[in-house]
């Protein structure tokens, strides 16, 4: 007898990312929360900086100061100073590289996040770039900035990079800016849906990733192509 696959509520079709790995259960955008969500999940989103010696870490905040028992910039230590910073007690601040070696064992998309709001981290893109080319995962990443300039320096460093575009709620010119820089996707706030940059995307192939979804209720009343969750069992399939 073939037995009835039951269907989570919101289908199969949706996609579940970690929102900076399992971060509600495990500190943000570590290790452990990146493991701990790599059985649930089919892409897990991170956040990168660039240190004063030009390397990826992954922290998404432009300080040290919420999430570790250290205090300053990120733009102003060296790889080795962040190294000594604990998180938790216990952890540290992954590299970029650190992360890519768990996801090349994994079979998930990684989201990488360039944290370039407040520093636009010169070279940034080049070297995220290489970074994953290194581990041969370009097919499975997906860059995703709210600066826009990054996204354009991004696809004239990286011709074949996917890319994403990130908006709160949807500027009016979300959608055109997208198709310009040949992104894949907008991720999004849940109040993009109905808005005007929502009725245009429909009209292309562009997806639409919503984040920070935490409880079922939340989600959206129509399907879209995958959300990002702190709580990402609550989203098993
Ligand atoms: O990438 C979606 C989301 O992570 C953007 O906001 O502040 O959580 O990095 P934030
Ligand atoms: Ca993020």
């Amino acid at each position: 007898m073939r037995l009835m696959r039951r269907l989570p509520p919101w289908g199969n079709d949706m996609l579940i990312y970690a929102h900076r790995g399992y971060s509600a259960n495990y500190p943000e955008n570590t290790l452990s929360a990146f493991e701990a969500a790599l059985p649930y999940v089919d892409g897990i989103e991170l956040d990168v900086q660039l240190s004063k010696d030009g390397r990826l870490v992954v922290i998404h905040d432009e300080t040290v100061d919420r999430t570790t028992n250290g205090t300053g910039w990120v733009k102003d230590m060296t790889l080795q100073e962040l190294r000594q910073l604990k998180i938790d007690g216990y952890e540290r601040i992954p590299t970029l590289e650190e992360v890519l070696g768990l996801i090349e064992r994994s079979n998930v998309t990684l989201n990488i996040e360039l944290k370039t709001d407040q520093y636009a981290y010169p070279g940034i893109e080049r070297l995220a770039w290489l970074a994953v080319n290194e581990f041969e995962l370009g097919d499975r990443v997906v860059f995703s900035s709210f600066n826009r300039e990054t996204l354009v320096r991004m696809r004239d460093v990286a011709p074949v990079a996917r890319l994403a575009v990130l908006t709160l709620t949807g500027e009016s010119d979300t959608v055109s800016f997208a198709e310009t820089i040949r992104a894949e996707a907008i991720h999004a706030q849940p109040a993009f849906i109905g808005s005007k940059a929502w009725d245009q995307i429909q009209q292309t192939t562009i997806e639409t990733r919503l984040y920070t979804i935490n409880d079922v209720k939340d989600l959206p009343p129509i399907t879209v192509s995958a959300i990002m969750t702190d709580e990402v069992e609550r989203f098993t399939k």
